[in-house]
């Protein structure tokens, strides 16, 4: 895939904001309905609590005024509305139920990569900017509570509820975006993926294995593009599926934990949402300042992977 063209529109992040469910579902709540034990979650997942409720549209609703919030732009300042997710409340029409509730007077849709979804929109946001959209609503919002079967063991403790978004504006010049990668590999398909209507099939371990290597694959081009090395990251925020998953992307990359944005203690993945409610937390912690390197890196379902990196800030 090509860097960001030299001398077209760019675009930088204005505004940020996340939504979580009031409900909080411990590793001890599981341990009262499933064969499964907090030793064992913590251990091998990373995980100890995540939220649980609420609606694709509501919680959209909920990160995408945060959002607005943030940025300080009204709605009907915003050209379009790109919504990540691979649990819509309908078949169709769940984005547009969103641009109604904040108000919006712009197109809006759908976009469904799996836990990749959110870099994928991001990316797509950018081309909007690129064609002369001046400012763009990107969310990623998963509800996976609603597909997970909540007698398997094997995916009840990973999978949970949370929308993250953020306000892309243009800018003159080349902006944040200095280097991306959108990657599927369908072959894989079969060892992570639901039937409409039903819930979650997953061959953890495959998935585990061939995680690390795709997600590295993109990171490494979107780095090339960019010009960049991992020296050159202040901060990574890789998809939120497993500690071990991003300790082991954080050793291929030879840079230290320190660096990760790490939310899966707390919120499980959460799919589409899970790079944008990691990048909120992190720039909410005042951990990024103007001019750091960020690279975002996600990989799910399909098989597909994403990546992108940002200067924080763009590029004069
Ligand atoms: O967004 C992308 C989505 N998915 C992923 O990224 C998933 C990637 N995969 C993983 O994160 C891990 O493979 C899992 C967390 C799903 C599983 O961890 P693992 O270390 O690969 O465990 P395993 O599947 O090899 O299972 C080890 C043992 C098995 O028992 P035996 O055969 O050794 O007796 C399982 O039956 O752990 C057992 N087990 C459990 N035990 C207690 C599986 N699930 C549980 C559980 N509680 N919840």
């Amino acid at each position: 895939m090509p860097a960001t063209r030299q001398g077209a529109t760019g675009a930088v992040i204005s505004g940020w904001g996340i939504a979580l469910p009031d409900k909080v579902v411990t590793n001890q709540d599981l341990e009262a309905t499933l064969d499964t034990s907090d030793e064992w979650i913590v251990t091998r997942t990373g995980i100890r609590e995540r939220r649980i409720g609420g609606s694709t549209v509501s919680l959209s609703v909920s990160s995408g005024q945060a959002a607005l919030d943030l940025a300080g732009v009204t709605p009907d300042r915003i050209d379009a509305l790109v919504v990540a997710t691979t649990t819509p409340d309908r078949q169709w029409g769940t984005a547009p139920m969103i641009q109604d509730q904040l108000g919006l007077r712009c197109g809006a849709y759908e976009l469904n990569a799996a836990c990749s979804g959110f870099v994928y929109a991001l990316v797509n946001a950018h081309g909007l900017i690129a064609m002369g959209a001046e400012r763009v609503l990107v969310i990623g919002t998963d509800t996976l509570s609603r597909i997970t079967d909540w007698d398997d063991r094997a995916t009840a403790p990973l999978f949970a509820d949370a929308s993250g978004a953020v306000v892309l504006e243009s800018v003159d010049g080349r902006g944040q975006l200095l280097g991306w990668d959108l990657d599927a590999d369908g072959s894989a398909s079969e060892l992570l993926w639901a039937t409409v209507g039903g819930t979650i099939n997953m061959e953890g371990k495959e998935v585990f294995r061939r995680a690390v290597r795709i997600m590295m694959d993109s990171a490494e081009k979107s780095m090339r593009h960019a010009g960049i090395t991992a020296d050159d990251l202040s901060l990574i925020v890789p998809h939120q599926a497993n500690i071990r998953i991003i300790q082991a992307a954080c050793e291929r990359l030879g840079v230290d934990m320190e660096r990760a944005a790490v939310t899966i203690d707390h919120t499980g993945n959460t799919s589409s949402a899970s790079i944008p409610v990691a990048l909120a937390e992190a720039l909410d912690d005042g951990r990024v300042k103007t001019g750091d390197h960020i690279l975002l890196v996600g990989f799910g379902g399909g098989m597909t992977a994403a990546s992108a990196v940002l200067r924080w800030g763009g590029t004069s």
